[in-house]
C-alpha cells in the first residue's frame, strides 16, 4: 500500500496545467484555461481547469475534480496506478509492495496486461544489445536506415530472437501466465491450445498510449522473404484499440502543442527519421487508413494536421482519403507530396535535415492548391475534367463543418482557378442539400436536428449595403426618366423601353416608386407622355423636392469649348443609350437575386425530394443568369 505522506507529496508538487496539457491542449483564458473536451466529441469547448483551486470541470460529459481524477478518468487508471504514475511525472519516490504471484493474480487484468506488455517491451529491448543475433541482425539493420542511440531509446526499439518459444518461456518464467500472454496478443494460440511466440526474428516497435505505456508491437522482418508478410502488429486487446492509437503521439504531443501543427505519415519508419531530422511534432496512423478516433486524438493537441506522403499514386489515393476525412474532423489540413518512389523516411535520410527541413517549407500546401494542382495536368484543355475537379475540391470543402472556414475556401478556390464565387457556392450548395438530404433521411426520426445553418447565407452587413445601392439604382432610373423621357433607346422611348424591360421590377423607396409609377401609367394607359414638368405641376412638395434636384444639370458644358476649340466633350444626352441598359441590366440582376434568395429558403424546408430537385434546378438557372448579367456589368458578385 501506498502511504499517506507519498500521496500527499504528490499533491504538494502537482500543478493541475501542467498534469493535463499531457492529454488536453489547453488555452489560456482570463485566470483559467478551456479546451476541447477530451470526453466527449465536440465543437466549441466546455472543458475548464481552474488552477487556483486544482480542479477541472467539464461540462460535456459533466466530469469534474482534481489532477487525480483527471488522470483516472482520462487514462482509465486505478487509484493506485494514477499515484504511481504522477509519482513518476514529479520524481516522488514511492514505496511499493513487492509484486508477487498471489497479488498479480488479485490485479485487475488491464492492469496486468499493461504489466506484462512492459515487461515484453523491456525483454525485446534488452535483447537488441545484449544478444549476438540482437546485435548482429536487429541492431546492425536500425543503424542501415540511419537510427542512432538516442532514437532507439526514445522508442524503445528491441529485437525478438529466432524460435518458437525464447520469449513465452522467459515470461511464464518470471510468473506471468499463458492465458494473459494470450490476452495480450503476444503469442499465437494454435487449434490444439498450444502457443508459440507471435514475434519472432524481427525488429520490433512498441506502441504506447498517451501516458507512455506499452499498449502494442509491430515487428518489422529484417530479410526480403516474399512470403513472409513486411510487419507483424498486435492484434486489438483490452488495452489496444487500433483506431484509437496514434504511433508516436507519446513522443510528439509536447512539440505538437510547441508548435501547433501535426505531421501525420504513413509508418512507424517515417515517424522516427522524423525525429532524427529535428521534426518531432509527427505521428502515424501506422499501416491503417485513419480514423475518426486518430483524428480526434489528433484535436486535443492543435487543430493542424499536415499529411505527408509518398508521391506515388498509392500515395496520392491515400492522401485524398485523409485529407477528407481530417476535413470532416474540423482539422485544418495541408499537405506535402514527396517526389516520386520518395517517402518521408527516405527522404529525409537522402537530403538530411536541413535540406529536408526547408523541402518541408516550401512544399506545404493548403489542401486545395494541392488538389487543384493534381488535377491540372489532367484538366488542362478538357473542360469537363475541369469540371470535375472543380467538383472534386468542392465536394472536400463541403465536408468542413464552420461555415465560415467553407467561404474562405471558396474564395480561395475562387481566386486559385479563376472561376467566379457564385459558380463555386451553387455547386457547394447543391452538395450541402443532398448531404443534408441524406442526413434527413438517416435521422428520419428528428429530422428538425438537421443543421440548418449549413447553407451559406449573406451577412447582415452586405443585405444593408444592397439595400443602398439598389435605392441609388432606382434613383438612377427616376432622373433618366426625367430629364430624357423625349429620348429614344433603340425604337422604342426611353419610358417604353424601361417599363418593357422592368416588368418584374419594384422599387422599395416610396418616392422613386410613385414617380416611376406615374410613368408607367401613362404608357400603360398609352396616354400624353409626362415629363418633369408633370410632377413640377401635380407633385407634392415631397416630390417636386426630388424631380428639382434630379432634374438641374451639375455640369455645363460650356458651347465655347466646341466653338473655340473643336473639342466636344459628350453630352449625357449622346449616350443615354449605354445608360439606360446598364440601369435595366442592374435591375435585373436585383430581381433575380431576390428570387435567388427566396428559393434557398425553399431549399432549407423544403421535405419532398422531387420538389427540391425542381427548386435546385431553379437555383442554378437564377445562378447562371447571375453570373451572365454581372459579367456583362463587370460586377464581382461576392456570394
Ligand atoms: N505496414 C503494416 N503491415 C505491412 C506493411 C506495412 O502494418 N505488411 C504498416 C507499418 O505501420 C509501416 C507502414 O505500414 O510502418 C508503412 O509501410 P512501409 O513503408 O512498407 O514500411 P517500411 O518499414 O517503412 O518499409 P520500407 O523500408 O520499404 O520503406
Ligand atoms: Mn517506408
Amino acid at each position: 500500500m501506498i502511504s499517506r505522506d507519498t500521496v500527499e507529496e504528490i499533491r504538494n508538487r502537482i500543478d493541475i496545467v501542467d498534469v493535463i496539457s499531457d492529454f488536453v491542449s489547453l488555452k489560456k483564458s482570463g485566470q483559467n484555461y478551456k479546451a476541447l473536451s477530451p470526453f466527449a466529441n465536440e465543437k466549441t469547448p466546455s472543458f475548464f481547469v481552474v488552477p487556483a483551486k486544482g480542479i477541472f470541470k467539464d461540462f460535456s460529459s459533466g466530469k469534474g475534480g482534481d489532477a487525480f481524477t483527471f488522470v483516472m478518468e482520462h487514462e482509465k487508471l486505478s487509484y493506485a496506478e494514477t499515484i504511481k504514475y504522477l509519482a513518476k511525472k514529479y520524481g516522488v519516490e514511492i514505496k511499493e509492495d513487492r509484486v508477487t504471484d498471489e497479488n498479480r493474480a488479485e490485479q485487475s487484468e488491464r492492469e496486468g496486461l499493461y504489466i506484462l506488455m512492459n515487461f515484453a517491451k523491456d525483454y525485446y529491448k534488452n535483447l537488441l544489445t545484449n544478444s549476438e543475433a540482437g546485435r548482429g541482425v536487429g541492431l546492425s539493420y536500425f543503424r542501415e536506415r540511419g537510427f542512432n542511440d538516442r532514437t532507439l531509446e526514445k522508442f524503445e526499439l528491441g529485437y525478438a530472437l529466432e524460435g518458437w518459444e525464447n520469449f513465452s518461456k522467459d515470461a511464464v518464467t518470471k510468473g506471468y501466465n499463458k492465458e494473459l500472454l494470450d490476452k495480450a496478443g503476444l503469442v499465437v494460440k494454435k487449434d490444439d491450445g498450444s502457443t508459440y511466440d507471435r514475434f519472432r526474428g524481427r525488429v520490433i516497435f512498441p506502441v504506447h498510449n498517451m501516458s507512455g505505456k506499452v499498449i502494442a508491437f509491430g515487428a518489422r522482418m529484417l530479410g526480403k522473404d516474399k512470403n513472409q508478410p513486411k510487419y507483424i502488429n498486435s492484434p486489438e486487446t483490452d488495452i489496444y484499440h487500433k483506431s484509437d492509437v496514434l504511433y508516436g503521439l507519446y513522443q510528439a504531443k509536447n512539440a505538437i502543442r510547441q508548435h501547433d501543427t501535426c505531421y501525420l505519415v504513413e509508418g512507424y519508419t517515417d515517424v522516427i527519421s522524423l525525429h532524427q531530422a529535428d521534426v518531432e511534432n509527427v505521428v502515424s496512423s501506422s499501416g491503417t487508413a485513419l480514423t475518426e478516433g486518430q483524428i480526434k486524438l489528433i484535436r486535443r493537441f492543435t487543430e493542424n494536421v499536415t499529411v505527408l506522403f509518398d508521391g506515388d499514386t498509392a500515395g496520392i489515393k491515400a492522401a485524398l482519403r485523409g485529407i477528407d476525412l481530417i476535413l470532416k474532423g474540423g482539422l485544418n489540413v495541408r499537405v506535402v507530396l514527396f517526389p516520386d518512389n520518395e517517402d518521408p523516411d527516405s527522404y529525409s535520410r537522402k537530403v538530411g535535415t536541413t535540406a529536408f527541413q526547408k523541402f518541408l517549407k516550401e512544399n506545404t500546401k493548403d489542401f486545395v492548391s494541392f488538389k487543384a494542382g493534381l488535377f491540372a495536368a489532367e484538366a488542362a484543355g478538357d473542360p469537363i475534367r475541369k469540371a470535375d475537379s472543380i467538383k472534386e475540391i468542392v465536394t472536400s470543402i463541403s465536408l468542413i463543418p464552420d461555415p465560415v472556414k467553407r467561404s474562405v475556401y471558396i474564395q480561395e478556390t475562387s481566386n486559385l482557378l479563376k472561376i467566379s464565387e457564385s459558380v463555386l457556392l451553387t455547386e457547394l450548395n447543391k452538395i450541402l442539400v443532398t448531404e443534408r438530404r441524406k442526413l434527413a433521411r438517416e435521422n428520419l426520426r428528428e429530422p428538425s436536428e438537421v443543421p440548418a445553418e449549413m447553407i451559406e447565407e449573406k451577412s447582415v452587413s452586405s443585405q444593408i449595403d444592397m439595400l443602398a445601392i439598389i435605392q441609388n439604382q432606382e434613383k438612377e432610373t427616376v432622373r433618366l426618366l426625367l430629364n430624357y423621357a423625349d429620348q429614344h433607346v433603340n425604337e422604342n422611348r426611353l419610358p417604353t423601353y424601361f417599363v418593357n424591360e422592368l416588368e418584374d421590377v419594384e422599387f422599395t423607396h416610396p418616392l422613386y416608386r410613385e414617380i416611376y409609377f406615374e410613368f408607367k401609367a401613362a404608357e400603360l394607359r398609352e396616354k400624353e407622355p409626362i415629363n418633369s414638368d408633370f410632377f413640377i405641376q401635380h407633385g407634392t412638395t415631397e416630390i417636386k423636392r426630388i424631380v428639382t434636384d434630379l432634374t438641374v444639370s451639375r455640369y455645363q458644358v460650356s458651347k465655347h469649348w466646341g466653338d473655340k476649340y473643336n473639342i466636344f466633350i459628350p453630352a449625357e444626352s449622346d449616350k443615354i443609350n449605354e445608360l439606360a441598359y446598364g440601369i435595366v441590366l442592374h435591375l435585373k440582376l436585383r430581381v433575380i437575386q431576390k428570387h435567388l434568395d427566396d428559393n434557398l429558403k425553399l431549399l432549407k424546408d423544403v421535405k419532398d425530394i422531387e420538389e427540391e430537385n425542381r427548386l435546385l434546378e431553379f437555383q442554378k438557372q437564377l445562378k447562371s443568369g447571375e453570373v451572365e448579367i454581372s459579367n456583362f456589368l463587370g460586377i464581382v458578385i461576392a456570394r
